[in-house]
């Protein structure tokens, strides 16, 4: 069996699980890719002293970049920068590029797809969205006789455990965090999970891949659950309902729209059972109907074994671009406050009777909470809802799926 290199950009959790990976599974993952796959190098600005890797570690990316028998590089630094820098000059090299950097494919997939294909080489990001949970792959493959035309995700990990736990336990969204955290469940800095940022990222990517042009993650509504108390639980409750951070898509009347934000999901959404870390992504096509992907989004051993399934799918492609189909013509957004739906929410309970001069047919919830009220509107525009809802004194307000 012949032999090819790679090198592995960043030794940190992905990175070195990307290692273990091929090390447990390396025969069947030779067999898969019908040649010998030897980690040639690893780049890490720090030192590994007693780790296996010491004699593979590079400080200097123009080693690798100057090697012509690597032929795949794993970029799984995060961040946009330098991985953007290196990962170009990778495919620009002629190299293949396997990568979970979402902030990386939000931002620069297209261009770096585009130069894939004008140097026959391939740029993978399954691990991008959905850690280990085939998703890329299957849009861009299985799913190809599709027109899909919805995409609705549970995409972030930490948001999820912290919503299930505090609809399990009726614990406050602080609490909860600090728990997490100790535990090492939720980064010190938690902002990019529970302010939506990195669902934001992932919904930007599926969204592109479904309209195959860019959508810019800067132009997708998203909130975070940092608003969501231990009341707001106590009224989903009462309408047998789950709180969960969802990050969407859809093509509406020919528009492109996106958003992350939390939403009551009913009994009957297969995402309603969704808990803990667990990520989930319900897709739907005009064929096949709905179709849900499950398991776990993050992690060391889940995401690296995406990775290397990308590092997989280059080998067996050598010489051949995988054709995927994401222009940088850049695509507008449906405005948000066109799209609607129906609301919760809570206002004082003396503020009822004008709650019901301001919307019609609307539905009292008591979840039995001293001096207050919840209701669920009919279906309304985002527009409408904000406008009706600007003459009441509301406490908080979420979606209904
Ligand atoms: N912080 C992310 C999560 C990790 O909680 O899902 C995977 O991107």
């Amino acid at each position: 069996m012949s032999k090819v290199d790679i090198a592995v950009l960043g030794y940190g959790t992905v990175g070195s699980g990307v290692v273990e990976v091929i090390a447990t599974n390396q025969e069947n993952i030779d067999r898969h890719a019908g040649r010998h796959i030897n980690v040639k190098y690893v780049l890490d600005l720090r030192e590994f002293p007693g780790d296996p890797i010491e004699e593979k570690l590079v400080h200097d990316y123009d080693i690798i970049l100057k090697d012509p028998d690597v032929q795949v590089v794993v970029e799984v630094l995060g961040g946009v920068n330098p991985a953007y820098t290196y990962v170009k000059q990778a495919l620009l090299a002629g190299k293949s590029v396997a990568t979970s950097n979402k902030e990386l494919v939000a931002k620069h997939g297209a261009e770096l797809l585009r130069i894939a294909r004008e140097k026959n080489v391939n740029f993978f990001y399954e691990a991008s969205v959905g850690g280990g949970i085939p998703i890329i792959r299957p849009l861009n493959s299985s799913l190809a006789a599709e027109q899909i035309d919805r995409v609705t995700g549970i995409l972030n990990g930490t948001t999820n455990y912290i919503l299930s736990k505090m609809t399990m336990e009726g614990l406050d969204f602080n609490t909860v965090l600090k728990q997490a955290q100790a535990k090492g469940y939720a980064e010190r800095n938690p902002e990019a999970d529970v302010e939506g940022y990195d669902a934001c990222r992932k919904i930007a990517i599926l969204s592109s891949m479904i309209c195959r042009k860019q959508v810019d993650f800067e132009d997708i509504y998203t909130e975070g659950i940092t608003k969501i108390t231990k009341e707001d639980i106590l009224y989903a409750r009462k309408m047998k309902r789950v709180i969960k951070l969802l990050a969407r898509s859809w093509i509406e009347n020919g528009s492109v729209f996106a958003m992350v934000a939390p939403f009551l999901v009913a009994e009957n959404n297969p995402l309603y059972s969704i808990n803990g870390v667990f990520n989930a992504i319900l897709v739907h096509g005009n064929m096949l109907g709905s179709a849900m992907f499950y398991g776990r989004g993050a992690g060391k051993r889940p995401t690296a074994s995406a990775v290397v399934a990308d590092v997989v799918d280059a080998v067996r492609h050598t010489g051949v671009n995988v054709p995927i189909e994401w222009d940088e013509e850049k695509i507008e957004l449906g405005a948000m406050k066109t799209t609607g739906g129906k609301f919760f929410a809570r206002i004082p309970a003396d503020s009822l009777a004008a709650a019901e001069e301001a919307f019609d047919g609307l539905t009292v919830i008591d979840a039995k909470i001293a001096g207050e009220i919840g209701f669920i509107t009919q279906p309304l525009r985002e527009a409408e809802f904000e406008e009706k809802a600007a003459k009441l004194p509301v406490i908080n307000r979420i979606r209904l799926d």
